[in-house]
């Protein structure tokens, strides 16, 4: 069932946990991520960055294979496809595509920019109902090209934006894109305090989810972090999985190089992968 994130998002806050945001990529991505919530009874986020949609074909082609694998795989959980780090162009892009949710990542701009160009986009996301995510301060790191610096979340500022109506909120608390550096602080979990304690209810956003310890999510989920978005590590488990084949010569014993065979072991690597994460996160049969 296709919905915006809001109400899954606001459930997740008032039950303590987490609804996993998976990136796509293409229809075995998303077909092994929704196979997987279905069987987990779990509700499930798909992320879709700028760059992803441009490789997918466009954004009708995104909503086409959702729409499609939901009627046609009869998943019932609650389903939201989500522009992830949308500029203010593709946010509008996406509402007409269909998209029932979209991230406004303004964190490039000062903040009196930010929060213009926010609340116009909570309007006009309303308006179709569609849930809004905003971001403040920057999630370090590089994803499909867009780069941040890892700065924390102002507090005083995310109540401003909070205060725009937005569904939910990506405050950068240290987290970054990709893999964690050795040398990397952890989570800041004042920073994470004191932004709770401006914004209340409102579900917190953790970006960056590859790599971030189980006890640093927990604890992140127990001060208001109801979405946690993760791209890279299902990236890294399909080429893995996709190594091993090729590499064991598998593709050459009879028809090994279908690719129906071929993509197999790196979809269920996919399958697997957000399994595990949807336990840790608690959304298993929160549908
Ligand atoms: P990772 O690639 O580090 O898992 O981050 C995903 C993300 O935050 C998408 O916005």
């Amino acid at each position: 069932m296709l919905v915006s994130a809001t109400e899954m998002l606001q459930k997740a806050v008032e039950g303590h946990y987490a609804v996993g945001q998976f990136n796509i990529n293409n229809l075995e991505w998303t077909k092994a991520i929704l196979a997987t919530a279905q069987e987990c009874n779990s509700p499930v986020i798909l992320g879709v960055s700028e760059g992803a949609g441009k490789y997918m074909g466009g954004y009708d082609v995104v909503m086409g294979i959702v729409n499609g694998l939901i009627k046609d795989q009869n998943i019932t959980v609650p389903v939201s496809v989500h522009l992830d780090h949308g500029s203010y162009d593709h946010c509008y892009k996406c509402m007409e595509a269909g998209f029932p949710s979209v991230m406004f990542d303004g964190s490039k701009y000062s903040i009196e920019e930010n929060i213009e160009k926010t609340k116009e986009l909570v309007a006009a996301a309303h308006a179709k109902g569609i849930s809004i995510e905003a971001e403040v301060g920057s999630i370090g790191g590089e994803e499909d090209g867009v780069v941040g610096m890892g700065e924390c979340a102002d507090p005083a500022e995310c109540k401003q934006i909070a205060d725009l109506g937005v569904d939910f909120l990506a405050a950068g608390i240290g987290n970054i894109h990709g893999k964690y550096p050795e040398n990397w602080k952890g989570l800041q979990f004042d920073v994470l305090a004191s932004v709770q304690e401006k914004t209340g209810t409102l579900p917190l956003v953790l970006h960056g989810g590859t790599g971030i310890p189980d006890d640093m999510i927990k604890k992140a989920i127990s001060l208001g972090v109801a979405k946690i978005n993760v791209n890279t590590e299902c990236q890294l488990v399909f080429a893995e999985a996709t190594r091993k084949y090729i590499e064991a010569g598998k593709d050459l014993e009879g028809k090994g190089f279908d690719p129906r065979k071929l993509l197999a072991p790196g979809v269920e690597a996919i399958k697997a992968k957000v399994k595990e994460k949807m336990e840790l996160f608690g959304s298993v049969g929160k549908a």
